[in-house]
């Protein structure tokens, strides 16, 4: 199969992130082979293909959940290694998973300092941790009810919101969204995306899994496409169509 290498080879700076040949099975199932992506500075990186095409799985090879069987990973031209998320998360890369990982028992504040708490005198630093909270919300401009307010109470929209605001927060370099708006609704969705292009704008890269390909041919500037495990294609959104992507993911059209 070629693959096709123009994006990575036409990039002038070195990519943020990077797949080198990663592969990884689960038993029997080949769920990533030879996958080759980067993920360049400043940019929305869309990722895309069929369900169970290994998308979230590659995802979580880059934070630090699964680690490859071969291949490398590299972060600002360094080949890395993430043993844990939390080690992930300190080198720069913060995921808001497909499933989200908020606690609807705790408060706005809570979860997005939920395991990085702030002490003072060995005691939680709550007022400081609320504060930084407001902080964090209103400067993504983040539409929540109060940063005290119980998640359970919010939306879906507004979980998602918390969500990428906790991983747009602590100074990450590479936010990852794994189908950030697949349950919401219009008004949401368009939120999310402004949160998205407000991320990117601020000099964030992004990785967007979307199955939304209105949403990928707005919002990103680099497509990849996955099919059964391996990264099939890649394109320069304002090189390509919508419909050439969707012909890529069924292979209907072989790169
Ligand atoms: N923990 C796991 N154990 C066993 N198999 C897994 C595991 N995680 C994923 N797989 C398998 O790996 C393949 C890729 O799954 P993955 O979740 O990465 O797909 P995806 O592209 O994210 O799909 P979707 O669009 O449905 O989210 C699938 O065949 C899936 O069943
Ligand atoms: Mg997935």
């Amino acid at each position: 199969m070629k693959l096709e290498k123009a994006p990575s080879q036409t990039q002038t700076t070195t990519p943020l992130l990077e797949a080198r040949g990663v592969s990884l099975s689960f038993g029997n199932v080949r769920a990533l082979v030879d996958v080759d992506v980067t993920v360049a500075p400043g940019e929305v990186t869309a990722l895309v293909g069929d369900n169970g095409a290994g998308k979230s799985t590659l995802v979580r090879c880059f934070s630090g959940v699964h680690a490859p069987d071969s291949g490398e990973i590299l972060f600002d031209g360094n080949p890395v290694r993430f043993p844990s998320p939390e080690s992930a998360r300190e080198a720069g890369i913060e995921t808001v998973h497909q499933n989200l990982a908020l606690v609807e028992d705790l408060t706005v504040w809570q979860n997005l300092f939920l395991n990085r708490e702030h002490t003072r005198f060995g005691f939680l630093d709550r007022r400081r941790m609320r504060r930084e909270a407001q902080k964090m919300v209103s400067e993504l401009a983040v539409n929540v009810p109060q940063v005290t307010s119980k998640v359970r109470r919010l939306s879906g929209g507004q979980r998602q919101a918390v969500a990428i605001c906790r991983a747009a927060g602590f100074s990450s370099q590479l936010v990852i969204m794994d189908e950030p708006t697949a349950a919401l609704g219009v008004q949401e969705t368009a939120r999310v995306e402004e949160l998205i292009v407000r991320l990117k704008d601020e000099g964030h890269a992004v990785l967007l899994i979307s199955h939304n390909f209105d949403q990928v041919m707005r919002l990103s500037q680099q497509v990849w496409v996955m099919r059964a495990g391996r990264c099939v294609a890649g394109r320069r959104t304002d090189a390509t169509t919508g419909q050439e992507i969707v012909g890529l993911i069924t292979g209907a059209i072989q790169d």
